[in-house]
C-alpha cells in the first residue's frame, strides 16, 4: 500500500448477519477492506471466518446485511464478484490422478480462457509457486505444500482483483509455511488485494497490513499489527498469585499499571513505562496484601497478547475443526 494518497475501499461489508438454524455464526458484522492490501481474519475455530468469506465468494446466500466487491452487490451480482475474485479453501480437494499442469489447464477452460493465453498464464504461475519441474507430475505424488502452491497458482489464473485464502498454511510444516507467505507477499506486490482468515497469530502478525480479531461472530477490533500491539502500551506483565482476586485491588494502586484484567495466563498488566521499573512495586504489593507470587511474567507485548486482551483467552492450536459439509459449488469448479 505504500505510495497510495487515495485509499479506496475494494470490499464493503455492512451489518453483515448470518445464522445456521438457532446458531449465530456471524453476529452483525461490518469492516472494510482496502485496494492493494492484506487484510486478515484473526481468529479460533468456529469464529465465524469461513461463513464470512463463503457469503463474499457467492459460496452461501447473504441472509441479512450488504456486501459488496469491487463495487459489485454479492447479491445482487454474483456472475461479476465471481470473475473479480480468486479462492483458495482450506482443505481444498484437488483430482489426484491429473497433473499439475492439467489442473490448470482444465481451470482456465472452466473459465474460457482462451488456448494461448492459458499456455502463458499456466507458466508464469508455475514459475510463481516454483512448481516448473513438477507440470507433469500427478497430484497424488506432491507433498502437501506444493498441493497448497498449486491451488494458489489456481487460484491466480484468473488474475483476480481479490484472492481469498482460507486458512492457506494449515496443516503444514514450518518451512512450508514460510514460503507459501512468501508467495503471498509476491502476488500481493503485484497488486492483488488479499483477504485470507488463520487462528495463527505469526501468520495474521507477519503478513497483514490490517487485522480483524474475530471470535463468536463478531469483529473485536481491527488495526494494523503495529498498533494493535502499540495499544497495549509498553510492556505486558503476566502474574499469579496464591489469591488473584485479593491481588488484583491491591495490583490497581500502582499507577504506572494502566489495565488490568483477568486472563488465562494470569492477572495481565499493561504497564504505561518500562516494566522492569514496575516489577519492585507488583513483588512489595502482594508482599503487603499477605500473598504470595507464583509466577510473574514480563514481555514486549505480542499478537498474542493483543489477543488474549481483547478476548481474555488464547488461541489453542489444536486441529479440532469440525469439518462441515461445504455449501454448494454452483458448477464452479
Ligand atoms: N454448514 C453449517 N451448518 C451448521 N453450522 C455451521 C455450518 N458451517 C459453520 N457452522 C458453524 O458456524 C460457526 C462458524 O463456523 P466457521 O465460519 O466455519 O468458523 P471458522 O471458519 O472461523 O472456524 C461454527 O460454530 C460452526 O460450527
Ligand atoms: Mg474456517
Amino acid at each position: 500500500m505504500a505510495g497510495d494518497n487515495v485509499i479506496k475501499k475494494i470490499i464493503e461489508v455492512r451489518d453483515l448477519k448470518h445464522n445456521f438454524g438457532d446458531l449465530q455464526a456471524v453476529d452483525n458484522i461490518s469492516f472494510e477492506v482496502y485496494d492493494g492490501e492484506i487484510f486478515s481474519f484473526l481468529g479460533p475455530n468456529g469464529a465465524g471466518k469461513s461463513t464470512t468469506i463463503n457469503i463474499l465468494i457467492t459460496l452461501l446466500k447473504l441472509q441479512e446485511g450488504i456486501a459488496t466487491i469491487a463495487g459489485n452487490n454479492v447479491q445482487r451480482d454474483p456472475a461479476a464478484i465471481r470473475k473479480s475474485i480468486g479462492i483458495v479453501f482450506q482443505n481444498e480437494v484437488l483430482d489426484r490422478d491429473l497433473t499439475v499442469w492439467e489442473i490448470l489447464e482444465f481451470h482456465g477452460r472452466i473459465y474460457q480462457i482462451p488456448k494461448n493465453e492459458r499456455k502463458e498464464i499456466i507458466e508464469e504461475l508455475l514459475n510463481v509457486v516454483d512448481l516448473e519441474q513438477k507440470r507433469d507430475t500427478r497430484i497424488k505424488y506432491l507433498s502437501g505444500g506444493m498441493k497448497r502452491r498449486l491451488e494458489i497458482a489456481r487460484g491466480l489464473m484468473t488474475r483476480p482483483k481479490v484472492l481469498f485464502l482460507d486458512e492457506p498454511t494449515v496443516g503444514l510444516d514450518p518451512q512450508t509455511r514460510l514460503k507459501i507467505w512468501d508467495y503471498i507477499r509476491d502476488i500481493n506486490d503485484s497488486g492483488t488485494t488479499i483477504f485470507l482468515t488463520t487462528h495463527y497469530m505469526d501468520e495474521a502478525d507477519h503478513l497483514s497490513d490490517r487485522i480483524g480479531i474475530i471470535d463468536k461472530g463478531k469483529i473485536i477490533t481491527i488495526d494494523s499489527p503495529d498498533q494493535l500491539k502499540n495499544s497495549l502500551g509498553r510492556d505486558v506483565i503476566y502474574v499469579n498469585t496464591s489469591d488473584n482476586e485479593k491481588a488484583k485491588p491491591l495490583l490497581e494502586k500502582i499507577t504506572s499499571i494502566y489495565d488490568i484484567s483477568e486472563s488465562v495466563k494470569g492477572i495481565a498488566l499493561l504497564t504505561a513505562m518500562d516494566g522492569t521499573m514496575v516489577m519492585p512495586s507488583i513483588l512489595d504489593v502482594i508482599k503487603e496484601g499477605g500473598l504470595e507470587i507464583i509466577s510473574i511474567n514480563l514481555k514486549k507485548p505480542t499478537m498474542d497478547d493483543v489477543f488474549v486482551h481483547y478476548t481474555g483467552k488464547e488461541i489453542r492450536n489444536e486441529p479440532t475443526d469440525k469439518v462441515h459439509p461445504r455449501p454448494g459449488h454452483h458448477g464452479r469448479r
